[in-house]
């Protein structure tokens, strides 16, 4: 049984991309049965690294261009390869990610994935987005059937089993008021998929983001031929066997892609090849992303020049709101009585369910979003963050450069009115006029 070759330390990737970590390992005893053959090539978490910033040579691996074209070469050597991603494409941080987000998922569209996981980070959109953009998702344990428990991936008399399970445990929903699972705990259904898959003579993969141990005690993986377990490093783990199940660790950030080549005799795997393949700059630019990455660009351009441009009118003075420390100088008051309510740290709120984020949420939120000069995000316009003065009373400039000799936007609103701009049935059932208002009153 040959070793694995060993890898330097630092690697000239222009060189020696093809020439990887390779293992050969017997799987145990041969079998009487026809052997047939498979190559699997699997990638874990992109965490939302579209491309590479190419600020260094070591760190300028991957990106979505170089994967389309280093996939399509592998495919010309094999048309019968199975390509399959754990999931965890995205990261949701800044109001910027979003866009980045968007092409990611339309970008990874046009890769020709078989079949890839669902994580929870991949709903950070909002789970509709992910639902509509038209990738395999697989996501074993999801609430309804809009997503499927295993995608089944035929290559002549192979077959294979895709399955992904999502940990209710780490739902980012978990702590959100009046919020619905997206998912459930059932093991048992997970199970019996599973030995369906493996009596219909497929090969099962698993990918889940639990930790080995967890996935071992708390999902059982008898009927497990390959697990992809979550990706915690950039580098690709070894292959190692836990019981019969062959356990795979991708690497994170899409710097590689990794390969494995399977001997299956009876529905099983005899013995596997490792190989991890890097994508250094010597990999061309997939000339079908071209259209799909000048579109990136000018997206991101066009929200560059938005923002600069709202910069702009802030500092010109121009937007029409002005935030509470400004009204604070004139009614010391009804600011104490603000600032000691929930409406000041609605902001803080949205954070601490980590979905400050999300345009959907953060509407009810802040001061005048999607308004001219209202809330863009916490860099641009912290002043304007939580639910304020202006929310309820309208944009105040014109009032405070007037020395308040020029009424509100909203001095002629019913009271109500003001309130069911956001408290509306879904967010706030319990909203009663008369009851909230002493709370607040000011
Ligand atoms: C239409 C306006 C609106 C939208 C959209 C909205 N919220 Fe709220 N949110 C409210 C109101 C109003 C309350 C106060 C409810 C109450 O106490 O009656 C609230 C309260 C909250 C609280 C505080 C709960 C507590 O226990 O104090 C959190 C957290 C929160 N929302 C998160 C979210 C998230 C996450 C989203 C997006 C998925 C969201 N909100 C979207 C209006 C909104
Ligand atoms: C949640 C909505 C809301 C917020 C937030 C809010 N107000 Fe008000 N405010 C009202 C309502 C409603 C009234 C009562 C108007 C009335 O009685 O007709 C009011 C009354 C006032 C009045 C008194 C008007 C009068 O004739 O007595 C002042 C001044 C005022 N608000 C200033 C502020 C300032 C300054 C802030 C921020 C520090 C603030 N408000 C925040 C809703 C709000
Ligand atoms: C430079 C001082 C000054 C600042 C700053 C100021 N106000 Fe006023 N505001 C006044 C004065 C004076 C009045 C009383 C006007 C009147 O009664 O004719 C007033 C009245 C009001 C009223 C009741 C009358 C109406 O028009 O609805 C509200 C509400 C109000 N202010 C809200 C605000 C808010 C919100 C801000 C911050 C955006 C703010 N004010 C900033 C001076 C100020
Ligand atoms: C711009 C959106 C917005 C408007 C307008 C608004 N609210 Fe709210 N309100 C919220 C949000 C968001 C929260 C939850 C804040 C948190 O806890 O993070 C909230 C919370 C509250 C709470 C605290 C709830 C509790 O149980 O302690 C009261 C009271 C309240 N609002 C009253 C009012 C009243 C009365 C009005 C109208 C005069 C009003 N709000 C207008 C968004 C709004």
């Amino acid at each position: 049984m040959p070793r694995p070759l060993s890898i330097p330390p630092v690697l000239k990737f222009r060189r020696w991309w093809l020439l990887l970590l390779l293992t050969l390992t017997p799987f145990g005893a041969g079998s009487v049965m026809a052997a047939s053959s498979l190559s699997l090539i699997y990638s874990g978490n992109l965490d939302g690294e579209l491309e590479p910033c190419g600020c260094s040579e070591a760190g300028d691996l991957g990106g979505l261009k170089r994967r389309a074209t280093l996939l399509d070469q592998l495919r010309a050597e094999n048309p019968q390869l199975v390509v399959i991603s754990s999931g965890g494409l995205l990261h949701v941080e800044g109001s910027g990610d979003r866009l980045k987000s968007e092409y990611i998922l339309s970008g990874f569209k046009r890769l020709g994935y078989d079949a890839i996981g669902l994580q929870w980070r991949d709903l950070a959109l909002g789970s509709a987005q992910v639902l509509e953009a038209g990738l395999p998702w697989v996501a074993s344990n999801w609430h309804d059937d809009s997503l499927p428990v295993s995608r089944l991936i035929e290559r002549g008399e192979a077959r294979i089993a895709f399955f992904s399970w999502l940990d209710p445990q780490q739902s980012p929903l978990q702590q959100m008021q009046g919020s619905h699972t997206l998912v459930d705990g059932d093991v048992a259904g997970l199970h019996r998929a599973l030995r369906q898959a493996k009596a219909d003579g497929a090969i099962t993969v698993l990918a889940t983001e639990l930790p080995l141990k967890l996935a071992a005690s708390g999902l059982g993986l008898e009927d497990v031929d390959i697990l992809i377990q979550r990706s915690a490093y950039e580098e690709y783990g070894e292959p190692s066997l836990q019981g019969k199940t062959l356990v795979l660790q991708p690497g994170s950030r899409g710097m590689r892609l990794g390969r494995v080549d399977l001997t299956l005799a009876d529905g099983r795997i005899e013995s596997w090849r490792h190989a991890v393949l890097p994508m250094p700059d010597t990999i061309a630019d997939a000339q079908k992303m071209r259209g799909w990455y000048e579109d990136y660009n000018a997206a991101v351009k066009a929200a560059y020049l938005k923002r600069v441009e709202l910069r702009k009118q802030r500092e010109q003075g121009q937007s029409p709101f002005v935030g509470e420390e400004v009204c604070q100088t004139c009614h010391q008051a009804a600011y104490k009585v603000w600032s000691g309510s929930d409406h000041a740290i609605a902001y803080d709120d949205l954070e601490a369910v980590g979905k400050s984020f999300d345009p959907a949420c953060i509407q009810c939120h802040v001061v005048g979003f999607d308004k001219p000069g209202g809330f863009v995000d916490m860099s641009m316009t912290g002043h304007l963050m939580g639910v304020q003065c202006e929310s309820c009373h309208g944009a105040g400039r014109a009032h405070v450069e007037a020395q308040g000799k020029v009424s509100l936007p909203n001095s002629d609103w019913d009271k109500e009115k003001m309130c069911a701009q956001c408290h509306t049935q879904p967010h706030s059932p319990g909203f009663v006029f008369d009851s909230y208002w002493p709370k607040i009153r000011h």
